[in-house]
């Protein structure tokens, strides 16, 4: 397992060529799947789909190359409505899921939010929760992804001080469904 920092500068130019390219090849798809057609919002929409792609998708591609068929679980996904105000409108929707998802990949994503309307496979449970990864096999996750979730304001509203220790809580599990020598960026 390898951590990384969450902007990486050592991302290679094709990476981020590659994620260019490839975020606009399904901006069409996410415009129509996630109503971005809603009249005041499709500015900001697009600009939080476009930001909270393109943080990560550079990085995902250079570790993991091409990502269909590659099994990425993201913890804190994002939800609808969001549950962590909204700095940019539509900013903590499961963007990142919903693009690697029309990407080809298996995305898996958890929030304690609503997720009943997204098309890849999710699940709204509490990641503060005893066992709460239990149901995921061993060593059957490429990437494990969790951005702005350990730090994030409704997660230690709720915890407080619990919620600072919940990273060191989930690594174990973390490791336990990741495959041999995957990943698990620092976010
Ligand atoms: C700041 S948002 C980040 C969303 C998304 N990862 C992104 O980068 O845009 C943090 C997310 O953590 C979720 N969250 C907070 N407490 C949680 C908990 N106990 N279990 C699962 N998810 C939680 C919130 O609902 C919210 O969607």
């Amino acid at each position: 397992m390898i951590e990384l920092n969450y902007y990486r500068t050592d991302v290679s130019k094709e990476a981020g060529k590659k994620a260019c390219e490839q975020l606009y090849s399904i901006l069409p798809d996410l415009t129509s799947k996630y109503d971005f057609g809603g009249k005041d919002s499709v500015k900001n929409a697009e600009k939080a789909a476009v930001a909270s792609i393109m943080a990560h998708l550079p990085t995902i591609l250079d570790l993991l190359g091409d990502v269909r068929g590659k099994k990425i679980l993201d913890l804190g996904c994002g939800s609808m409505p969001q549950r962590d105000g909204d700095f940019l409108g539509r900013q903590f929707e499961p963007w990142l899921c919903r693009g690697l998802h029309i990407l080809g990949a298996h995305s898996i994503g958890i929030d304690i939010g609503k997720l009943e309307k997204e098309l890849f496979e999710h699940y709204s449970l509490d990641l503060t929760k005893e066992g709460c990864l239990d149901f995921i096999k061993d060593h059957t996750i490429d990437l494990v992804t969790a951005t702005f979730f350990f730090d994030s304001p409704s997660l230690h509203d709720s915890y407080g001080e619990a919620a600072h220790d919940l990273k060191q809580q989930l690594y174990p599990h973390i490791k336990r469904v990741l495959k041999p020598h995957s990943i698990f960026p620092r976010t």
